[in-house]
């Protein structure tokens, strides 16, 4: 059985903004992994905080608090073999003047700041984030016709 995994992936409110949001998700889909949540809103300070807990204290917390509360995000959780890496790869590095070409972040983003996307780091980040975004029905288990054809067992 493939090592399936769930990541929690934010289209951040510059990514909104910037009318983002179905480009970043195409990439995602078009990738191969599977949708299994989805939710567009603001992100209250609270649960914004309880995000991002492990920065908590460092010197751009309070910039990354007001940031990802500043208008509507798209949070979805995304679901596939290896999802953590792959999700990861796709973003590119946090500061996007060393992310790779063809990234998310190299291809539309210049600072730190504004660098669209968050995307679960560990497969317990992800358990926790998701946790914190959507219970019960919100994340509807289904299976998809096609995984065969898009991963093997
Ligand atoms: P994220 O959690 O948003 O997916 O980003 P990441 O794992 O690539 O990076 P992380 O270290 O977790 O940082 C979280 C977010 O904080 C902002 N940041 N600003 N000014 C700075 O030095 C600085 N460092 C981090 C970024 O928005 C980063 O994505
Ligand atoms: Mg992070």
């Amino acid at each position: 059985m493939a090592d399936i995994e769930r990541t929690l992936v934010i289209v951040k409110p510059d990514g909104v903004q910037r009318g983002l949001t179905g480009e970043i998700v195409n990439r995602f889909e078009r990738r191969g992994l599977k949708i299994v949540a989805m939710r567009f809103g603001t992100i209250d300070a609270a649960l914004a905080k309880k995000h991002y807990a492990e920065h908590e204290g460092k010197p751009f917390y309070a910039g990354l608090v007001d940031y990802i509360t500043s208008g509507p995000s798209l949070v979805m959780v995304l679901e596939g073999p290896k999802a953590i890496e792959i999700t990861r790869s796709t973003v590119g590095s946090t500061r996007p003047w060393e992310a790779a070409p063809g990234t998310i972040r190299a291809d539309y983003g210049l600072t730190v700041g504004r660098n669209l996307v968050h995307a679960s780091d560990s497969v317990a980040s992800g358990e926790r984030e998701v946790g914190l975004f959507f219970e019960g029905e919100e994340l509807p288990s289904w299976s998809r016709d096609t995984d065969r054809w898009v991963y093997d067992e």
